[in-house]
């Protein structure tokens, strides 16, 4: 029997525990190389046939599957061989399998008293743990368009629906725990309380100063109105107020009407205005704002509503990156003149296809954006709020302000990676000195 191997009848008894009658969940949870893989699976009924539901957090990337029979079996021998330490609990109406596999290969287990548990599968509805499904959304999702007369989600409308709830999923984590899944037993944690919120957030949420949100580039408004909803009746903030700002006169007057028409005028305020130069001052009273969120703002919009974020003191920066160009003219010109000769070199040939150029400067540029918020004092983390089938543009980067500004190991792991490039990245250069007296310490 190999190291960390499990013995035969121990692996009996989990197959028969998940596989056999009266099973309610397993987890099971590897640490490895300083990452964390975590498998939660327990029964589920989709369309009235019995099928197991797996939840998959990949070093904080969560991602849900559902099985019939064949394939849970299959996974579940992975589940099982999986080498190296790790822990894992089956929860059957008979009691509880604890084991507990050590980093030297000891395998520790532990039972509880038997049981008589009840199990009860309820029916896997999904609709009902969208965010967008915990309010009455109806009048929301009529007025922005997204539902038709009769309340049905547009087929050209469903990518955005979707975005939206994942966006309000993003959300509802961080204002919870956040880098840390809130847990669940289902698709997505119940949206009916706040039990889930961090301290820090219950404080916001009951605090009678407004709790202010701005959507950066709000376009035609579909987060931005969901937001007020989501946070006001769904989480229960008490005085909240969300601010759309986007540079295009034809979205802020129909957002402007669709307020209107939600009679939510007066807590969702829309604002024409180009980012760098919009007063959050003149809407809200003073610059403090304590949520930036941007969803696919148009290449430095990105930038500019997190530089914003940073100068209004947001807690939290919520952004999904749109299309992203700065960077590329950079990279195009790599090696040209001494500069960036190593790096030109090194990715010659990735450089030469202009499909990889773009995406890798997507990714670097994200990672600079990820990296300046770090150094700022924010805990960021790079997520995929959306699958990536249904939209390339499935990134977004979550910050939540309260870690010591300008540490040694921040700054220089974004000092490594820009010089290596050669590169300015844009937000260095909007945040100026905020930014520099970091870096200047360490250049
Ligand atoms: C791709 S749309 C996304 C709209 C919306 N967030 C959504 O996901 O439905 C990007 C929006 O950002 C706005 N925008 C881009 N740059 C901006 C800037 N510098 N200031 C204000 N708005 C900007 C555009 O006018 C556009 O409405």
């Amino acid at each position: 029997m190999e190291r960390f191997e499990l013995d035969d009848g121990l692996k009996d008894e989990i197959r028969a525990g998940t596989l056999g009658e009266g099973f309610i969940k397993l987890v099971q949870s590897v640490r490895r190389n300083g990452k964390s893989f975590k498998i939660a699976v327990r029964p589920v009924e989709i369309g009235g046939v019995a099928k197991f539901q797996a939840e998959m957090t990949d070093d904080g990337r969560v991602q849900v599957k559902n099985f019939d029979a064949d394939g849970m079996s299959a996974g579940l021998e992975e589940i099982i061989e999986q080498k190296g330490a790790r822990d894992l609990h089956l929860m059957t109406a008979k009691g509880d399998l604890h084991v507990r596999v050590t980093k030297k290969g000891h395998v520790l287990v532990s039972r509880s008293a038997e049981m008589d548990r009840e199990v009860s599968v309820k029916p896997h509805d999904r609709v009902k743990n969208l965010p967008l499904a915990s309010f009455d959304s109806a009048p929301l999702l009529r007025v922005t368009g997204i539902a038709d007369g009769e309340g049905k989600i547009r087929a050209s409308m469903r990518g955005k629906y979707d975005q939206v709830n994942e966006f309000l999923k993003v959300v509802k984590e961080t204002l919870g725990s956040f880098g840390v899944g809130l847990e669940s037993d289902g698709v997505c944690a119940g949206h009916d309380s706040a039990k889930a919120l961090s301290d820090s957030a219950k404080t916001l949420k009951d605090s009678n100063r407004p709790f202010t949100v701005v959507d950066c580039g709000c376009g035609k408004a579909y987060l931005t109105l969901a937001l007020y909803f989501y946070l006001a009746q769904t989480i229960g903030f008490r005085n909240v107020r969300v601010v759309g700002v986007d540079r295009r006169d034809d979205v802020i007057d129909s957002a402007k009407k669709m307020a209107r028409s939600l009679d939510v005028a007066e807590k969702v305020l829309f604002v024409k205005a180009d980012l760098s130069s919009f007063s959050l001052k003149d809407v809200a009273g003073d610059d403090r704002a304590d949520m930036v969120v941007s969803l696919h703002a148009c290449d430095t919009a990105t930038d500019e509503a997190m530089a914003r974020g940073v100068e209004w003191k947001a807690k939290y920066i919520l952004s999904a990156p749109c299309c992203q160009h700065e960077l590329q003219k950079s990279l195009a010109s790599l090696g040209k003149g001494g500069a960036g000769v190593a790096a030109a070199n090194d990715f010659a040939g990735l450089l030469r296809q202009s499909i990889l150029r773009e995406r890798l400067c997507d990714i670097l540029t994200d990672s600079f954006r990820a990296m300046i918020l770090r150094i700022l004092g924010f805990r960021t983390q790079v997520i995929e709020f959306v699958s990536s089938e249904a939209t390339m543009r499935n990134v977004l980067i979550k910050a939540e302000w309260g870690v010591k500004p300008g540490q040694a190991g921040p700054v220089s792991e974004y000092l490594n990676l820009r010089d290596y490039w050669k590169v300015t990245p844009w937000l260095e250069t909007r945040l100026g000195r905020l930014l520099e007296r970091h870096l200047a310490r360490f250049d």
